[in-house]
């Protein structure tokens, strides 16, 4: 099968298609023919491996010295069931599935394995492979920190960076949850994120909300470029402070899954498509990306 291989660690010319041998599922696998998946922040982070000594000798002792040692990037995915392992119940050849691989990555490719008890599910049924691909990076990351937040209706949460991948998702699932929310972003993408259900929506470039006089209950940092002491004067009495740089990884959970696909199949969840690339363009999307600014998702195309 092709699959595109991070030879080494830097500038996306490290990115090369290669034919790699097609994975057999084990007993408890489903080989899925992948139709689509992203190029998150987490994949071109990983291919750079950039950044100082303290945060890049640690990241290569977990991901290899010289290059990933798992050299197919790839966080989700969208495909069709190809074939199943003997012991398989759940899925059966021909179903529409995606699915989170998280860390241990894959999906760059034609076909992955994953167990059928992973983090997987029948694909939403009223959308597209691609916007199934371009969910679950950005769903579960908002899910596993409005969790730590105890998000409840009646809340005021602020998002800030509502435009990014879990920025995006972070504004539809806290509406879900009966919260008033306030989503700040740049000047382009106010109308994005006034569409997607955001109450109010604040231009980072022309007002500082920490100097706004409003008070929130959660402030959710959705790109990780503010700090808890800047958003002291923001926050209410009990208000939670909650970011994606500094506080853990996300919890990678079956049931966050099935929950999204039921959010999409009701309406309340949309992915945020900002380009789609067929696979052999894999090197722009990631140049695209690695400018920081993309809107919501980079979808890639593998069929
Ligand atoms: N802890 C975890 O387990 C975990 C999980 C997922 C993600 N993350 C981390 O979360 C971060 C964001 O991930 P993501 O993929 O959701 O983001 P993303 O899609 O890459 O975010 C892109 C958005 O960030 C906004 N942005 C860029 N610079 C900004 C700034 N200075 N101020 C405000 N907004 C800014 C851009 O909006 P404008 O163009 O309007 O500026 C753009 O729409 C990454 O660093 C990722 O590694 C951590």
């Amino acid at each position: 099968m092709k699959a595109i291989i991070c030879t080494k660690y830097g500038a996306p010319e490290v990115l090369e298609i290669h034919e790699i041998a097609q994975p057999v599922p084990k007993d408890n696998e489903v080989l899925i023919k992948i139709h689509a998946t992203t190029v998150t922040s987490g994949d071109v982070t990983i291919r750079a491996a950039k950044g100082p000594v303290l945060y890049r000798l640690p990241m290569r002792i977990i991901l290899g010295f010289t290059r990933p040692r798992q050299p197919v990037l790839g966080t989700e995915l969208s495909g069709v069931v190809e074939a199943v392992g003997k012991n398989v119940t759940r899925y059966e050849k021909g179903d529409p599935v995606f699915a989170f691989n998280g860390m241990r990555l894959g999906a760059y490719a034609e076909y992955i394995c994953l167990p059928e008890d992973g983090m997987i599910s029948i694909k939403p049924s009223n959308v597209s492979y691609e916007e199934a691909a371009a969910v679950l990076f950005g769903g579960t990351t908002a899910l596993h920190f409005f969790r730590k937040g105890n998000i409840r209706p009646g809340l005021k949460v602020l998002i800030f960076g509502a435009s990014g991948a879990s920025g995006s998702s972070a504004v539809q699932i806290a509406k879900h949850y009966g919260t008033e929310v306030t989503g700040v972003c740049s000047t382009a993408n106010v109308e994005l994120v006034k569409s997607l259900g955001a109450d109010d929506v604040m231009d980072y470039k022309k007002e500082d909300f920490t100097e706004s006089g409003k008070k929130y209950d959660i402030i959710f940092d959705a790109v990780g470029k503010i700090s808890k002491s800047r958003c002291k004067k923001a926050l209410a009495q009990d208000g939670v402070f909650l970011t994606v740089n500094g506080q853990g990884i996300v919890k990678e959970r079956v049931e966050d899954v099935t929950f999204i696909k039921k959010l999409m199949e009701a309406g309340e969840l949309k992915a945020v498509i900002d380009r789609a690339y067929p696979m052999e363009q894999v090197r722009e999307a990631h140049r695209y990306v690695d400018q920081r600014h993309k809107k919501g998702n980079v979808v890639l195309k593998m069929i």
